[in-house]
Formats: C-alpha cells, structure tokens, sequence
C-alpha cells in the first residue's frame, strides 16, 4: 500500500514569465468533494472505498480528523478506503479544525450517528470571518442541543428528528453538513435555498449510493428520508472544476493551446462565457475543454455568485488575468468579506487594481513584472503562479502551503505544459 505523500519540504515556487503554453493536461479529483464525501464514511460502520481523490494536505487532514474519530484508512494510490477502527470519537481536535475549516462538516454525521459531538468553532479564516451560524440553526431544527463550552461547539440529540429548513444563504456547508444529518434522522426533512455546486451533487449522490433517499439535488430544494443505517459505498469523486478554470487561464494568461483533459465541461459555464468575453477561443469536448490565446485579454467584468454563477474560487484567477488585459475590468466579491488580499500582492508585480469594498477595478497593463510575492490564502497562491506566467523576468511566490491544501501537482502540470516553473528552498 501507497501513502500518499506532499512534497512541502519546499517552500517557494520560482516562475520565469515569456513561454507560451501547449498540450493536454488532466484533471485530478475535486478537493471539495473529496473532502465532504471523505467525512460523510463517519455515517457507516461499514468499509467504503473513495476513488479519485486528490493527494494534497486537506485530503491528509481529513484523514487524520477521520483516525481520531475512530476510522482506520488505507490509502492506495488516489483510492482511499475507510473501514471501522478504534472506539469511535465524537470530539474534533482543535489541531485539525484550525488547519481546515471543512472539518465542521464533522458535526452533522457525528450527531447523526452518535448523537453527540464536540467540534471546535473555526475561528478567523483569511478570506473572512465565515461563522456557522447557518450549520448550527439547521441543526437545531432537527431537534439538536447546540451549547458553546471553552471555544468548542458542544452538540447534543436524542433522535434527530426531520422537518423543514430553509437556509438564509445557500451557503455549501450548511447544506452538507445538514443533508448528512438527515439522511439518518427520523422522517423528512426539506432543506429550501441550498447550494447547488456540483460538490453538493457529488456527496449527494456518494449518500445515496450508501442507501439514503435524497431528491433535489442541483436543485434550490433538497429533500432527504432519513433512513435506519447506511451502508458502505464505492464511489468515484467528480474532476476539480477549480482546477480545470485555473489551467485554462494559466492558457489565456501566457498564450497558447492547451487542453485539459478528465473533466466536466457542463460545471465550467461561467468560466467558459467569461473566458469567450475576453477573447479567448475555446472549444468544447465531451469530457476536455480546448483554450487558444494570443495577445493580452479583453477587458472583461466578473461578479462572484453562488453556481451556477462565477465562482468565487476563481476570482483571483482572474483578477491575475485581467491584470494584463487591453482595458478597464471590474471584479466584484460578493461571497467573501475580504477576498482581495492577492491584489496587493499583484500590485507589487505591476499590476494596477484600486479596491472600493467589494470591487476591485483592474485597469490592465501590458506587462508585469516579475517580483517576490507571498501567497494568502489557495486560489490566491494559484493566481500569483499565473500572474508569474506572464510577467517578465522571475517571480518567487512563497506561502506555497496554502497551494498544498488544494492543488495536486500544479507546478508539475503547468511545467508540463511548457512554463518554466519549479520549486525551490
Ligand atoms: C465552500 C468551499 C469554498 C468556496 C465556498 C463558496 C469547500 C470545502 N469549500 O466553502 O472553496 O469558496 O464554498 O463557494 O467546499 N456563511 C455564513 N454562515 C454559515 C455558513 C456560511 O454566513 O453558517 C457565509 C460565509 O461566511 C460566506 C458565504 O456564506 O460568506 C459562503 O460560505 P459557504 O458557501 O458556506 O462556503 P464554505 O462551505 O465555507
């Protein structure tokens, strides 16, 4: 048996602008699916086996937050299986849920299965102070105690009972965590205004494989029979739309052809359209996106929204894009509080974007210049990477841990493609 393994013994990421890409790459597995369906295992005593996941540091924190549940994990490869191990916990260090705030999404199965849990609150995050308020009340509607004890959330239940949430927001989270609660909670629940991302879909789907009875998924309206016990599952993670659109720009920033290759276009279609606005030709195949460039981009407006709308995931992607574009582009935030942190660090390549709230206003220039540039947070660190690819002379992006989290193999990909990138000390 394989461990999987990151290399972060090495901490910068040294890109030389100028190469023109070209050729196919693939898609791995999408992190934010892989991580919910890893933890939604907790709501079986039996074996399951998760394929396609993507070897990167969040992977390896749920697999370390489902072993002090009580999980034993096997990891093959991009295969993991999940069996039972140990006594089974109910508590979710503080360690780990710092480290990774989807590890909330613990609480759900947790109380389901246990009928208690004891999850720390997340605390400040970089892209905003994201609280769960919204997990927590849904919770409470299915007839769960929720307390606060020393900084942890303390939950506890008899039965979880079925009943009807609607969520202020469609926030990702909530949804999930709240669609695992019911699948074991007694009779129905029908949870109005959730997320419809094509994560949700995939969990959604992994649950139902396991025997709970979910319809509306990909819809505004979820319904869920909770049922006595689940069983264990085989279950292949859908590609990283993330991914794919980072490729894609990494192709429209630096000029080329390249196709990407195991993914969905159909979860793309923001991306895509906008991608088309700033003049960039794509084509589409059944499971690959084809992109060509030459030349800087049109100017091009985006404003972040819950999918099918632009995503905020790539809106740093493309404020490196549109840092060399012909003209005026405006970027509008409306997900995260303060998701712009990467524009100060564009700026200092070059780049002009004034921030007023939550636009940004980037007024393209026709080169960047290469500088030491540190990463904030993950797409953040994706976007200084693409940003290297088109400025002159050589760009060192440090904080490459935050691409660990969420990227598999990125440098290794876009070397392939051509671009003159490595890591270093
Ligand atoms: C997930 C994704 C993340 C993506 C985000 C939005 C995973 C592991 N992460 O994060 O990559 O950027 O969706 O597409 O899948 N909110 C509340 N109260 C809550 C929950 C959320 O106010 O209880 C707010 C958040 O602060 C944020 C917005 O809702 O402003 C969206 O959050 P949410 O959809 O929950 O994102 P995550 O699940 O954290």
């Amino acid at each position: 048996m394989q461990q999987a393994t990151i290399n972060t013994n090495t901490s910068i990421v040294v890109v030389r602008g100028g190469r023109r890409l070209s050729g196919h790459v693939s898609t791995s597995g999408a992190k934010n699916a892989a991580l919910p369906i890893l933890i939604g295992t907790l709501l079986s005593d039996e074996d399951s086996w998760i394929s396609n996941v993507p070897q990167l540091d969040d992977v390896l924190t749920t697999l370390d937050l489902l072993t002090t549940l009580g999980k034993k994990v096997t990891v093959n490869g991009t295969v993991i299986m999940v069996s039972s191990g140990s006594t089974p916990g109910t508590t979710a260090p503080y360690e780990l849920v710092k480290k990774m705030r989807a590890s909330v999404l613990v609480m759900g199965p947790l109380l389901a299965r246990w009928h208690q849990a004891k999850v720390p609150l997340p605390g400040g995050c970089a892209i905003g102070s994201r609280p769960i308020d919204l997990h927590l009340s849904g919770i409470e509607k299915l007839g769960g105690k929720v307390s606060l004890e020393r900084g942890y959330v303390k939950l506890e239940s008899q039965e979880l009972i079925g009943n009807r949430i609607s969520l202020d927001y469609p926030s990702v989270g909530a949804t999930e965590n709240l669609m695992m609660a019911a699948s074991l909670a007694c009779g129905t629940t029908v949870i109005e205004n959730t997320a419809m991302e094509p994560e949700i879909c995939d969990l959604g789907n992994c649950l139902s494989g396991m025997g709970a009875q979910i319809t509306g998924l990909g819809s505004r309206i979820i319904k869920i029979t909770g049922v006595e016990k689940l069983h264990g599952v085989h279950h292949d993670v859908i590609p990283d739309r993330i991914e794919t659109g980072t490729l894609l720009l990494g192709c429209a920033v630096a000029g080329g052809e390249v196709t990407v290759e195991k993914t969905r276009p159909e979860f793309l279609g923001a991306t895509l359209t906008n991608l088309r606005k700033a003049g960039v030709h794509v084509q589409i195949g059944n499971d690959s996106i084809s992109v060509s460039n030459d030349g800087r981009p049109l100017p091009t407006d985006v404003e972040t929204a819950p999918y099918p709308g632009f995503s905020t995931d790539m809106q740093p992607q493309w404020m490196a894009l549109e840092s060399t574009g012909t003209g005026v582009s405006v970027v509008v935030e409306t997900i995260f509080e303060s998701r712009f942190m990467h524009a100060g660090e564009l700026q200092r390549m070059g780049a002009n974007i004034k921030i007023r709230g939550r636009n940004a206003i980037v007024r393209g220039v026709e080169k960047l210049s290469g500088a030491p540039v540190a990463a904030p947070d993950l797409r953040a660190a994706a976007a200084l990477i693409l940003a290297g690819l088109a400025a002159d002379g050589e760009t060192e992006i440090s904080g490459v841990q935050h691409l660990d989290r969420g990227y598999e193999h990125l440098v290794e990909k876009l070397h392939s493609l051509g671009a003159d990138i490595r890591r270093s000390k």
